[in-house]
């Protein structure tokens, strides 16, 4: 009935109308004295010409309205049109009736009229830009359709405590209105929409996943954590507004300072019974809960004071009490014990030595044997009478030497420099007689270093191959300990027992 007002009569009072003036019917323009009749004529006219521009525009705008919106956009968009959109045609229609009346009612150019419109148009467009984006943001908002009337939406901004949840009640022109949880209405501008990651917890179903995280200290084994929680999570599904059929479950998120963070998720229905701040509450809630019943609570910061005795971190290598301390670091003494080490820390000495010092002479008789504390040396012999000393080998901190000497009573085989300045401990073959005597397997470790120096040495002479060297190193070892032990006036049961 309505359209009957708003478009037929309309149309059919214009198509009367512009009959009547086509066909010249002028018994409606009244009659005066000869002189006015002119100017009354033209009023007449022109008057008649604007209201049929004005009706034409009108019936264009309603018949646009009802069968090409509503029919026909309407059907294919399967929606109602946004409002937004018949109004701009609306307004497009109108322009060009205004346009219609200054050019045909008063015979003015056109062309003066757009031109002035579209400058006009761009000082207004430069002023309201905003307003233009907001406009076309709605446009597309419209036509886009990310999100509707009665849906669900989650605005996104740089942090989370600032996003916006909330239902849409109104998409205007302008901007889209949400009503949040807390009964607020947010209307925020189409323009800065674009900007922003829009959530529509409405597109596919309302049941919606969440998520909620739980600290918990990291003496609390990480299944019982997570039994604990599940279930608390699980005992709310037959709630209002929880979903049955999806399984809330657990996740370890990450460790830091404070704890392990668990994350709880949970699927609800938001708005059909619970909102997701609700929801949210009462599964902390019941989690909070389980946890106090199990004797779980939640971890805090906090930290761990130890006290106990101050470890030395700098030992001095002149201090007694602190040598013995690094002999017994090195792997050759390490198997001693206290009252070993004692024997022969008391009686070694700490030696310097500058850096090019020469420590041992190729070819001298001696009777100790050297570790090295800190520093670096090489190892230098000739590799025939004729040629000068070659560099054979590096000794490092931890290592020893001048053990062969000592060991065998044969004269020093190679010449040891400093590459650095070093300190060594010199201990003399009686200072660890006593010791020796009791470990024989501190013999055989350094009789098989010897025997591995010495087939160094020859193989570098002979150019031995690797199995002449272990063939060598084998047989060499064996009888240096029988040579030890002779060297050492040790008894010769002894010898024989422990020899390995
Ligand atoms: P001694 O023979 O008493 O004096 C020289 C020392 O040099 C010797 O004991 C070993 O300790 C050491 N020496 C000899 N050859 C080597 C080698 N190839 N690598 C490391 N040290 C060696």
């Amino acid at each position: 009935m309505s359209s009957i007002y708003k478009l037929y009569i309309p149309t059919l009072f214009l198509l009367g109308l512009i009959g009547a003036e086509l066909l010249g019917a002028d018994w409606l323009i009244p009659h005066f004295e000869l002189e006015q009749q002119e100017m009354v004529e033209l009023s007449y006219h022109r008057g008649l010409w604007i209201f049929i521009w004005l009706l034409g525009s009108y019936s264009c705008q309603q018949l646009l309205n009802v069968f090409f919106w509503q029919k026909w956009i309407s059907k294919s968009m399967g929606g109602e049109v946004p409002t937004l959109l018949i109004n701009l045609s609306n307004v497009c229609i109108f322009a060009i009736s205004v346009a219609g009346i200054l050019g045909h009612v008063f015979e003015m150019s056109l062309t003066g009229f757009w031109t002035t419109s579209s400058v006009f148009g761009l000082i207004i467009g430069f002023a309201l830009r905003n307003m233009i984006l907001d406009l076309f943001t709605g446009l597309a908002v419209n036509i886009d359709r990310p999100y509707q009337i009665g849906d669900w939406i989650e605005v996104q901004q740089r942090t989370a405590d600032m996003n916006v949840l909330g239902k849409v009640v109104e998409i205007n022109w302008r901007s889209t209105r949400i009503l949040t949880e807390e009964n607020r209405l947010v209307v925020i501008p189409n323009s800065l929409l674009t900007t922003f990651v829009v959530v529509n917890l409405s597109s596919s179903g309302l049941e919606t996943r969440f998520e909620t995280s739980f600290t918990l200290d990291f003496s609390v084994p990480p299944g019982r954590a997570k039994r604990i929680i599940e279930a608390a999570a699980r005992s709310l599904i037959y709630e209002e507004g929880f979903c049955r059929d999806k399984e809330p479950h657990v996740l370890l998120r990450e460790t830091d300072t404070i704890g392990v963070h668990y994350l709880l998720r949970f699927w609800i229905t938001p708005w059909q019974g619970v909102t997701p701040g609700q929801a949210t509450s009462k599964v902390i809630t019941r989690v909070v809960d389980h946890l106090t019943q199990a004797g779980v609570t939640l971890a805090y910061p906090k930290q761990d004071h130890y006290f106990a005795e101050m470890p030395i971190r700098h030992y001095d290598t002149r201090n007694h009490a602190d040598s013995k301390i690094i002999l017994s670091r090195l792997s050759l003494f390490s198997s001693m014990n206290d009252r070993e080490l004692s024997q022969v820390s008391d009686k070694m000495r700490r030696r310097f030595f500058y850096k090019g010092d020469t420590l041992i002479k190729a070819g001298e008789e001696a009777e100790s044997m050297f570790v090295i504390v800190e520093g670096l040396l090489e190892v230098r012999a000739k590799l025939s009478a004729a040629k000068s000393d070659v560099r054979i080998n590096e000794l490092l901190p931890g290592h020893f030497f001048g053990e062969m000497s000592m060991l065998t009573d044969e004269p020093r085989s190679a010449t040891i420099v400093a590459t650095t300045d070093t300190i060594c401990y010199e201990i003399g073959k009686e200072d660890i007689r006593e010791v020796f005597e009791n470990r024989p397997e501190i013999i055989a470790m350094i009789s098989e270093t010897i025997a591995k120096r010495k087939v160094l040495n020859d193989a570098i002479k002979k150019e031995w191959s690797d199995r002449e060297k272990r063939e060598e190193t084998d047989s060499i070892s064996k009888s240096l300990v029988t040579r030890i032990f002779s060297s050492f006036k040790f008894k010769t049961s002894h010898q024989q027992d422990q020899t390995p």
